[in-house]
């Protein structure tokens, strides 16, 4: 029977249900909202929130800062490999250049208001929806790597977790010491199951983005499969909130972060951990067919 409360990650235990940051960036105009809406996620006993500097061009982090307390103890994770590009068509740049990695540590550091960020995502352009590097933006894992360790043994960060990164390239960073993947994943959208697999053996938390499908990114929504919509009127709860469930049943190592600007929502995926799916449920959400061949590139990250 899988624990739907709690799991490990960077040494500590977290809430499997999370909350991701970047729909923050809806809240730009509405930062009372905003600062609410992360209380909120506390009160109903989030631990682990992530962000990165891109998100909303550095309001999701200032956010969080003035949001989160030191006593509500919960587990920043941030992510370095991309720039925010304020105005820009995206708003953010690819950063994946060494020194880059290190400025946007540094950056992260300020906005948090941190001396440490506990976990810090290097996020890769391998893989899944996204840009991909050019010319100078082409870095080796390895040298990416070094600096993340470097940074690590300097105590600016606590632990490195990699984003958007295929399954060799995951062998290959093992040794360096990797708490947490972050890949696109769905029940609509399952490509990494051998990676899913594979962290789960190492103890390697497995941290999907775009739980749902994302917020009009291109690809498939959860809530779009007829057995999710049939499966959540059976039990009587929303089509995300089984999307989420089936997360959290699936494999003890996924952790979510279902990023939301709504407080009902907030809500909603909060009360996932009290779903249960039984009897044929599981395996009947376990064989919807996945849907993510020819992931668009150019979708947010
Ligand atoms: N490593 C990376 O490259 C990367 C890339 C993208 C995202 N991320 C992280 O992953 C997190 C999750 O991804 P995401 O936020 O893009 O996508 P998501 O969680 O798959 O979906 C978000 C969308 O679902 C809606 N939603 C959320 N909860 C809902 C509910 N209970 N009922 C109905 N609709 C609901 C949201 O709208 P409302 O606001 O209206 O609820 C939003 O449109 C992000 O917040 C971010 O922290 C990481």
């Amino acid at each position: 029977m899988i624990n739907t409360a709690t799991a490990r990650f960077a040494g500590r235990s977290v809430f499997r249900i999370g909350y991701g940051a970047l729909q923050l960036h809806r809240l730009h105009d509405r930062r009372d909202e905003a600062v609410a809406l992360l209380r909120r996620a506390v009160e109903l006993g989030v631990n682990h929130v992530d962000t990165a500097e891109f998100y909303g061009s550095g309001f999701a982090n200032a956010a969080i800062r003035e949001a989160l307390r030191p006593e509500d103890d919960v587990l920043i994770v941030t992510k370095v490999g991309a720039d925010p590009d304020p105005g820009g068509p995206l708003p953010l740049r690819i950063a994946q250049r060494p020194e880059q990695l290190r400025a946007s540590v540094e950056d992260n550091l300020r906005s948090l208001g941190l001396d440490r960020l506990p976990v810090v995502n290097l996020r890769r352009l391998d893989t899944g929806p996204g840009l991909r590097a050019e010319g100078v933006q082409i870095v080796d894992l390895d040298d990416q790597l070094a600096t993340m360790t470097a940074l690590r043994d300097e105590g600016k960060i606590g632990a490195i977790g990699l984003s958007g990164v295929t399954i060799d390239g995951l062998r290959r960073a093992i040794p360096a010491g990797v708490a947490c993947v972050q890949n696109a994943y769905s029940l609509a959208s399952r490509d990494d199951e051998d990676m899913l697999r594979l962290c789960a053996a190492e103890g390697i938390a497995w941290v999907p983005f775009f739980p749902l499908g994302g917020a009009g990114t291109g690809l498939p929504k959860v809530t779009e499969d007829s057995a999710v919509l049939a499966a959540a009127e059976s039990l009587g709860v929303t089509p995300s909130q089984i999307g989420l469930a089936w997360l959290l049943h699936h494999a003890p190592n996924i952790l979510l972060i279902p990023g939301t600007a709504d407080p009902a929502h907030l809500e909603a995926n909060m009360a996932v951990s009290e779903i249960t799916l039984n009897g044929d449920l599981l395996p009947t959400l376990d064989a919807i067919e996945s849907r993510s061949n020819n992931l668009p590139f150019g979708a947010a990250s």
